[in-house]
């Protein structure tokens, strides 16, 4: 959540330009607002600050606005303290002018903090916790503290999991921390330096990253005594800290929408080739997860939101295919699980942007009772790749739509084999995912999203939509809600059809829309018998099925994917949200109030 981007070169120009490139890359971090500070070439920080998304910001009105320096720093907000305006965009300013300062994350403290400072007469621009570090520093330096002391001092006073970069308008030194939240430098050509929350800000121009760990700062200086590259410090010690330049092997997917009017429905057409990319994987790698996985003792997948889902269906897919007994947990909720876990503990952690806090802080835990972490991951070089004991990539490629997708049946498609893996039967595994991604492959035809649209007109002004599904459909059910929800704003509950009676029911009146997720398992009777109950209290009945039942008042046919049946149904709701949101004038891409990468608890 929230995206910075911080470019600088000594002698170099066109910074503000460059940010606010790299900021459109990280809208899908945040995007109530965005700002960018530009130190200009007497040394004055300029600021400009917008309400609302940074894709539409043209960059020669930035340029003109902040001048074509050769140090800038930008930021696109996912508000957490302070309401969505201009005065609370970032960057935010000292009472002096000479610091700037970005922030992602939530200083937990700034309460307490903030009260010191305004009992010391500082003045506040706007409600955010992010103002006080800028603040911080200035008053340290008004105290004779150098920029990185200062900077340090405060650092290391903030509870909560954050990052923030500070500009230092005199020195030409920009200091980037990371407290928790990820940040990453990129050495570019020619003494040009980047610092992004996620390698996408930069990686148009450089793959040569410094990471930064956790408790950690780097300084980068663009002034009068330039270094090539940054320097490193321990936060609480203040110790230097020597650091590597690795090179990044990882190849920009195509990122735009590619003729598609929006990523979301980009993405889902994707999966005609993501399933099969997820388990191009190497099969020896496969076999000694698999191995880890028989041996453990306590397996715990964990994942949030609708990886969360993914992980419950993964719990489905171990105990039907591998006869083992996994458990699925909510990222969130993990903690509670420490006293089960030991050092033959296995967590499968499951997320696409391989950041989301929640999962972070869970494996943590897990980390600190010995446990080992194999982590199923989208993003390179993501903070969770780092801290895995072992990781397999999703391979679906840049995800720009908040709703996930592509990724979800990625994470899916591997549980799945993982599973077969596990049962020993991985040839078998592949076989039926291969199947299903060329069964995917001709279901994703115009004519099926045509068929699913007319369903979308017919529903578009509904108030709730109920979607029931067993055994492993159940968590496909909660995530089709989560879908549902998202995207269209239309309230939408997913249960397992047995919960139905005890409860919902009570909801269900004349038209009300219940989507049925059956699969062509032992759970098929006991689904249509749930539809029936539906519909016997006039509910409407939309069947996602391999066949068609008299029970159902819509039927969208699915392929019969037998163990991979989640990865079949959960296409066509996707599609349906999609065209919801469309059809309710909603920006699919976009939703309120939510961004793609939970940074924030
Ligand atoms: C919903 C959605 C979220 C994510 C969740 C975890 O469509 O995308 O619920 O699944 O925020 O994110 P990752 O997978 O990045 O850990």
């Amino acid at each position: 959540m929230c995206g910075i981007v911080v470019y600088g070169r000594r002698g170099g120009s066109g910074a503000p330009a460059l940010v606010l490139e790299g900021l459109k890359k990280l809208e899908y971090r945040g995007y109530d607002s965005w700002g960018i500070a530009a130190l200009d070439r007497k040394g004055r920080i300029s600021v400009m600050r917008r309400v609302g998304k940074i894709g539409g910001a043209n960059a020669a009105a930035v340029s003109r606005r902040l001048g074509s320096g050769s140090v800038a720093m930008g930021h696109t907000r996912w508000a957490t303290h302070g309401g969505i305006s201009e005065r609370n965009a970032h960057p935010h300013l000292d009472c002096t002018g000479r610091i700037a300062v970005v922030h992602n994350g939530i200083i937990e403290n700034y309460q307490e903090l903030k009260s010191g400072l305004l009992a010391r007469k500082h003045r506040f621009s706007s409600e955010t916790d992010t103002e006080i570090l800028a603040h911080y520093i200035e008053e340290g330096m008004s105290r004779g503290q150098s920029f990185q002391q200062a900077t340090r001092s405060i650092a290391k006073r903030l509870s909560g999991r954050s990052a923030f970069v500070a500009l230092d308008s005199k020195s030409g030194q920009v200091i980037a921390v990371r407290l928790g939240a990820p940040l990453i430098v990129g050495i570019g050509k020619g003494g040009e330096l980047f610092v992004s929350s996620d390698i996408n800000g930069f990686l148009e121009h450089t793959n040569k990253v410094m990471y930064i760990d956790d408790n950690q700062m780097a300084l980068l200086s663009f002034g009068k005594r330039a270094a090539r590259l940054p320097a490193f410090f321990n936060v609480s010690t203040g110790a230097r800290v020597r650091k590597r330049i690795v090179a990044i092997d990882w190849k920009r997917s195509d990122e735009g929408k590619s003729g598609y009017d929006h990523f979301l429905i980009k993405e889902i057409m994707e999966q005609k080739h993501t399933i099969a990319q997820a388990i191009n994987q190497d099969d020896a790698t496969v076999r000694r997860a698999a191995n880890r996985i028989r041996n453990a003792f306590g397996v715990f997948i964990v994942g949030a939101g609708t990886a969360g889902r993914a992980c419950v269906a993964g719990e489905y897919l171990f105990s039907n295919i591998a006869k083992k007994h996994v458990n699925s947990a909510v990222a969130s909720e993990f903690g509670h699980y420490k006293h089960y876990l030991t050092k033959r503990t296995l967590m499968i952690a499951v997320s696409q942007s391989g950041e989301t806090v929640d999962l972070l802080d869970a494996i943590d835990v897990a980390k600190s009772k010995g446990s080992r972490i194999l982590s199923l991951i989208n993003v390179f070089g993501s903070t969770m790749m780092r801290v895995s004991d072992d990781f397999f990539m999703l391979n679906a490629g840049a995800e720009k739509a908040v709703a996930s997708t592509k990724a979800t049946t990625a994470q899916l498609s591997l549980l799945t084999l993982l599973a077969y893996a596990t049962a020993g039967r991985l040839k078998e595994g592949k076989r039926l995912l291969l199947n299903t991604a060329e069964q995917v492959n001709d279901m994703l035809n115009p004519r099926y999203e045509e068929r699913i649209r007319r369903l979308a007109k017919r529903l578009r002004s509904q108030r709730d939509i109920f979607v029931i599904g067993r055994g492993v459909n159940y968590p496909m059910a909660e995530e089709a809600a989560i879908k549902l929800q998202e995207t269209s704003y239309i309230h939408a509950h997913g249960f397992a059809g047995g919960e139905l009676k005890h409860g919902p029911l009570a909801l269900i009146g004349k038209g009300s829309p219940c989507i049925a997720l059956v699969a062509n398992d032992g759970s098929k009777r006991e689904m249509i018998s749930n539809a029936m109950e539906v519909k016997a209290r006039g509910g409407y009945i939309i069947g996602v099925a391999p066949e068609n039942n008299e029970v159902f008042d819509y039927w969208l046919r699915v392929p019969d994917a037998g163990e991979a049946s989640p990865i079949v149904n959960i296409i066509p709701v996707q599609i349906l949200a999609y065209h919801l949101a469309v059809m309710r004038g909603i920006n699919p891409d976009y939703p309120r109030n939510l961004a793609k990468s939970v940074t924030v608890k």
